[in-house]
């Protein structure tokens, strides 16, 4: 066990992604964690973040410094070799020139089990404004930069290093290197950790929690709520019921899809067919806002209702993932993912607790999870798809035909998406029925129908996107399919427009 301590630095968690993607197993905990805790867990490596704090301040985070007369190799990163410098006697002064971003760096002439093979010169990543002036006792700077005398320093007879600058960031040339260094050759870790040894770990930790109790899941059918049901059926067996409220806004046969899944296993499976509620409640409503906040309620009652049918639960379990809870902001506490719209915890849920196995991870390692546990490439290699589903993509007001026409034109697009092989390319990929209609002709007749719209965007993080170039002769064969097979559209467009200025949804 690597044991991440965060100062409230905004990489942290992209920290321990690195370690585990080097095969360690990490644990991030706040720098209150107590010294009695890190001993019981005798991790084989500690590392500080970084922070926004400056260490001099007069309530800046610190941790207790009997932790460094433990003998625990310890790597402090920015904000985490400053609190080291200071703490054991050397001084953090803030300088004029800050650095930020890449920024040249050279090594000192010093043996370094840290710097390894690392060459002389590289480009790091820098994100800060105090530095190190003076070492502490014991201790050598081991690389420099034009404006930071101590970009990195080290006491390898205490086992305890620095880093100024951001080795868990890309853009620090041989950041990852550096990062392996420190846990295979200083805390002599053996790097063959994988996501199965998570899923052991996840189901244990679970069954710890949940003792003999009940556990109830809102299940989407998305990547998330997917591999938290299949690792909760491995922990707790039927004691787990999962409620799968199908709003009548999914693609096409997608419930179905997701009731042959999870259907048939271990685990109570309850769907809900409610589309007649939500598409009652929808009726002549044409704002999104309206629509998205409509759905949320519902999903809530719909949920309460089933809930109130199965009886006492003891835990509610989400597939929250790492990112949502960057998202919501809240740090260490509960969230409920918006995703679902859940505003507040069901009233109906006499619950002990929440339990979010997936909570540490980052969307790839969920489906490297996903895979471990042998869910279907279809499940684990879904796109995002919104809570509110086609209620979203269907423009203006929802009727079953516009749904009905959407559904098909969308199954066309991915097919043939996924049949030209560019299915994990293009992170998402939809139809949209736009609430126009334009005139056209076919056979021998004049046309008065919709206009569909293709959306394809690539992006890592959703927060930005790129229209994806579908190559002309992919978007040709869907144009042509969707027009012959698909009554009710006429007209098809392909949205060029980047996020921003559009947002990846129409609505
Ligand atoms: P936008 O349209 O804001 O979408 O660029 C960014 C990502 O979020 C998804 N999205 C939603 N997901 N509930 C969700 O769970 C929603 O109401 C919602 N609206 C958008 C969208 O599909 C894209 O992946």
């Amino acid at each position: 066990l690597i044991m991440v301590i965060d100062f409230g630095g905004q990489y942290n968690h992209l920290i321990a992604r690195r370690v585990r993607e080097c095969g360690v197993y990490c644990e991030v905990k706040p720098y209150t964690v107590s010294i009695e805790e890190i001993k019981q867990k005798n991790p084989i490596g500690i590392i500080f973040t970084g922070g926004p704090n400056s260490v001099y301040v007069k309530d800046a985070p610190r941790i207790d410094p009997a932790l460094y007369q433990l003998g625990i190799p310890i790597l402090g990163i920015c904000y985490g070799i400053q609190l080291i410098a200071q703490e054991l006697g050397g001084h953090v002064t803030s300088p004029d020139r800050r650095e930020y971003g890449r920024t040249e760096t050279t090594r000192r002439p010093v043996e370094s089990l840290l710097f390894g093979d690392q060459p002389d010169h590289f480009i790091s990543w820098m994100s800060h404004t105090d530095y190190i002036d003076r070492l502490p006792e014991g201790f050598v700077a081991t690389a420099a930069t034009a404006s930071c005398p101590t970009a990195a320093m080290e006491n390898p007879k205490q086992k305890i290093y620095g880093l100024q600058m951001h080795p868990e960031v890309n853009h620090t040339e041989g950041g990852i290197g550096l990062l392996r260094n420190f846990l295979y050759n200083i805390c002599g870790a053996a790097g063959d950790w994988s996501m199965k040894d998570y899923a052991v770990t996840a189901v244990e930790q679970i069954k710890k929690t949940v003792g003999d109790g009940k556990v109830l899941l809102a299940l989407s059918g998305g990547v998330d709520s997917s591999v938290a049901a299949a690792l909760l059926e491995r922990a707790v067996g039927d004691r787990l019921t999962c409620i799968f409220v199908d709003h009548g806004l999914m693609r096409k046969n997608e419930g179905d899809e997701v009731e042959q899944v999870f259907g048939h296993g271990k685990i109570n499976f309850i769907r809900v067919n409610a589309a007649d509620r939500f598409l009652g409640r929808l009726q002549g409503v044409s704002d999104p806002e309206r629509k998205r906040k409509i759905i949320g309620e519902e999903f809530i009652r719909v949920f309460e209702d089933e809930g109130r049918k199965i009886g006492k639960v003891d835990f509610l379990a989400q597939g929250t993932i790492y990112p949502d809870v960057v998202e919501s902001g809240v740090g260490e506490a509960a969230v409920i993912k918006s995703h679902h719209n859940v505003g507040g915890l069901p009233a109906v849920v006499d619950f002990k607790g929440l339990i979010e196995p997936l909570r540490m991870l980052f969307k790839d390692e969920v489906r490297a999870l996903g895979e471990q546990l042998g869910l279907p490439e279809f499940l684990v290699w879904r796109q995002p798809f919104p809570g509110p589903g086609l209620a979203i993509r269907v423009l203006g007001e929802i009727t079953e035909e516009k749904l009905s026409i959407l559904r098909d034109a969308d199954a066309i697009f991915r097919e043939e998406i996924s049949n030209a092989g560019l299915a994990r390319s293009i992170n998402q990929y939809f139809a949209v029925l736009t609430g126009m209609r334009s005139v056209g002709v076919m056979g021998d007749g004049r046309t008065y129908d919709y206009t569909l719209a293709l959306r394809g965007v690539t992006t890592t993080d959703f927060m930005t996107a790129d229209w994806a170039k579908i190559p002309y002769d992919v978007l040709e064969k869907v144009s042509g399919r969707i027009i012959n097979e698909v009554r009710g559209i006429n007209r098809i467009v392909y949205d060029i427009t980047s996020k921003p200025p559009a947002t990846i949804e129409w609505e």
